[in-house]
This record gives structure tokens, sequence and C-alpha cells, in this order.
């Protein structure tokens, strides 16, 4: 997608230096990162300087290959199963992370030499990366018939273009509606503590001059309740085999009062989300943040610096489970790059 007129993808290669947008600083600053390191690409995943399980997923394909190119001596095999488990250490929940980490680990375990290694990590990375935005592009395709001319989408956290390689899975079907010239607006959901609605998704929707409104995330019921929402989509960390979406915490909610509604509720994800291993949502590792998160915000001064301040009682604690678990009762279809299908039949997608 377009920054300004120019294209870009959320994350790339150049030689052995990954380099990616910079989220930390969005919507305020538009800067690109350099990351010359296995630990510096570790840390940007980790500390969410790139977020959404698709861009995840791409930057650990990358911090694969980066172990092989930066690799030597005899204990490179070491080396790069070091690299391997750092990225896995990471964070736990966002499937694309390891679907990636162990495509790359594959195709150098068949390498003969570091050589071989190199050149076969950096093309399954660069793979990997492509699949994923030509999946999400497929995924605009595969949604945008959902949406009616004047529909009015619910969206939870940034699953936008930020979040994959390019086009994202949530906001896809939106931006192939919109460039179909249908009428199409947005109420994106603040997503608190890391305000990923309010900061990320509603910064695309502004570049693509896509009309939004953020909402406080304990809004969304009231504008469903008024007739307000003509369908949600949300996007997904990780699905589970039986069709339970791991989503940001919060989407839950959003799905119930959905059903309550009963207005159509689709989660929005490539293929590669799919943990085919996981049997049931109640598996999947949800991953709990520092309570900071909670207890404090971001946002610029008066000067345009960008500070962090605190929100709460200065003696409080907080709880912050990131993720939490929609079972696939609740979702009326998901919404991949080989089709839309219901929950329970998620096999049909499976290659
Ligand atoms: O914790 P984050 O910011 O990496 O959150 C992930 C997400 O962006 C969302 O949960 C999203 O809805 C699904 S991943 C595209």
């Amino acid at each position: 997608m377009k920054v300004n007129g120019t294209p870009y993808r959320t994350v790339w290669m150049e030689g052995s230096v990954v380099r990616m947008i910079d989220q930390r600083w969005l919507p305020h600053r538009f800067t690109i990162v350099d990351l010359d390191t296995v630990e510096a690409t570790a840390t940007a995943i980790r500390d969410m300087w790139v977020r959404g399980a698709g861009a995840i997923g791409a930057t650990a394909g990358y911090a694969m290959a980066q172990a092989t190119l930066l690799g030597s001596g005899e204990g490179w095999r070491d080396q790069v199963a070091a690299a391997a488990e750092q990225i896995r250490a990471t964070r736990p929940t966002a499937q694309n992370l390891f679907f990636a980490v162990e495509r790359v680990v594959a195709v150098i375990d068949r390498s003969a030499d570091l050589k071989a290694a190199q050149a076969a990590a950096s093309a399954e990375a660069q793979a990997i990366a492509d699949e994923d935005a030509h999946a999400c592009e497929q995924i605009g395709e595969a949604g945008a018939p959902l949406i009616a001319d004047g529909a009015r989408v619910l969206t939870h956290c940034n699953a936008g273009w930020l979040a994959f390689v390019d086009w994202g899975s949530a906001l896809s079907p939106v931006y192939k509606a919109a460039r179909a010239g249908r009428r199409v607006s947005v109420v994106a959901d603040e997503t608190r503590p890391r305000g990923q609605g309010a900061m990320l998704t509603a910064w695309e929707l502004a570049g693509e001059g896509i009309g939004h409104a953020v909402i406080a995330d304990n809004a969304a019921a009231l504008l469903m309740e008024r007739g307000e929402i003509d369908l949600v989509i949300v996007g997904s960390d990780r699905i589970a085999a039986n069709g339970d979406v791991a989503n940001k915490i919060g989407t839950l909610e959003k799905a119930i009062c959905a059903r309550h509604f009963n207005i159509p509720f689709y989660v929005a994800a490539p293929t590669s989300t799919i943990d085919w291993a996981c049997p049931t949502g109640g598996e999947i590792p949800i991953e709990e943040r520092d309570p900071d998160e909670v207890l404090t915000t971001w946002g610029t001064d008066a000067a345009g610096e960008i500070v962090r301040v605190r929100t709460a009682n200065p003696t409080s604690t907080a709880r912050n489970p990131a993720f939490d678990v929609t079972p696939a009762a609740l979702i009326g279809g998901i919404i991949t790059e080989r089709g839309v299908v219901k929950p329970g039949e998620l096999a049909r997608v499976r290659r």
C-alpha cells in the first residue's frame, strides 16, 4: 500500500539487514528502522515495533535468513538453532511466527553447507513474505462481496496492511470494496491497551481515504443496538483446527454482542494463521504482557514529542492478557485466500 504516494511493504530485507516500518511511532511519525542483528530483529518482534500475525511471521522468516547470512565458522548450525529459539520465544500467540520459523529452518536443515543455507533461507523467507502479501490480496477479493454499498463495518485491533506484509486481512475486503466503487465506512475499536485501532487502523484508513470513526472499546454494543453496524470483520493471530479463533483481547466480547444483535461476524486470515496441530481454542497460548501497558498510555505532548503517561491510580497493579478466543459457534465465516468457509469446514482450505 502507499504512504504519501510511495508503495511500501511493512517489512523487507536488504542484504543481511531487516528493514521495517517502525510501528511504535505511528500515527505520529512514519519511520523505517534497520535491524542489523538477529537480537535486534527479535527485540522488534517482542517489543511490538512490528505487530500483527502476518507481519510478525514475515519478520521471523527474515530473522532466520539473517541468522544464516550472519553465521560463520564451524558452529554456524548451532548459531542458527540458537536464533530459531530466540525468535520462537519472542511472542507466543501469533501462529505465523512459528509457521515462518519452521519453514525456514526446514530449508536450512536440508542445506549442505552455510553458503547453500544462506541462499535457501533467503529465498524461503522472501517466499513467505510474498505469499503473505498475495494471500491478503486474495482475502480482499474473497471478502469484498460481503460488503454491500453503504456498509458500516466494525473492526477490532489492527488487521490492516500494517499487520501483514501488504493489504491486510480484515481490512483487505474493505479496501477492495472501496476500490470497486462501493461506499464503505469503518468503525474502529480503539483497542486498549496498545491502541492498535485508534493508532494503526485509523492511520491506514485515513491514508486510503476510507471514512471511519474510532470508538472506545465499550461503545460497540450501543452502536450495534442502534443498527449502526452492518457487519463485523476481525483478524486472527491463531486459528485452531476446530475453527476457534484467537484475536486481540476484546474480540470475544464483540462476537457475543454481534450474536446478540444478529449482526454477521467474520474472521479474515490467511491459511498460514491456522494451527492444524491445535485442536481447539483452549490449547492456544495466550500472551500476558506487561501490566504497565494497561496502567499507562502513549501520545504526543504540546511540543509534538511522543510521551508515555501514567493514567491509572499510582499504587494499583493490572492484568494484561493480550488475546482472547472466540468460539467457532459465534463466527459466521472465515475469509481466507482460498475462499470464505464456515469455521466447522476449515479443512476445505487445507492443502
Ligand atoms: O499484539 P499485536 O499488535 O501484534 O496484535 C495482533 C493484531 O494485530 C491483532 O490481534 C489482529 O487483529 C490479528 S493479527 C493480524
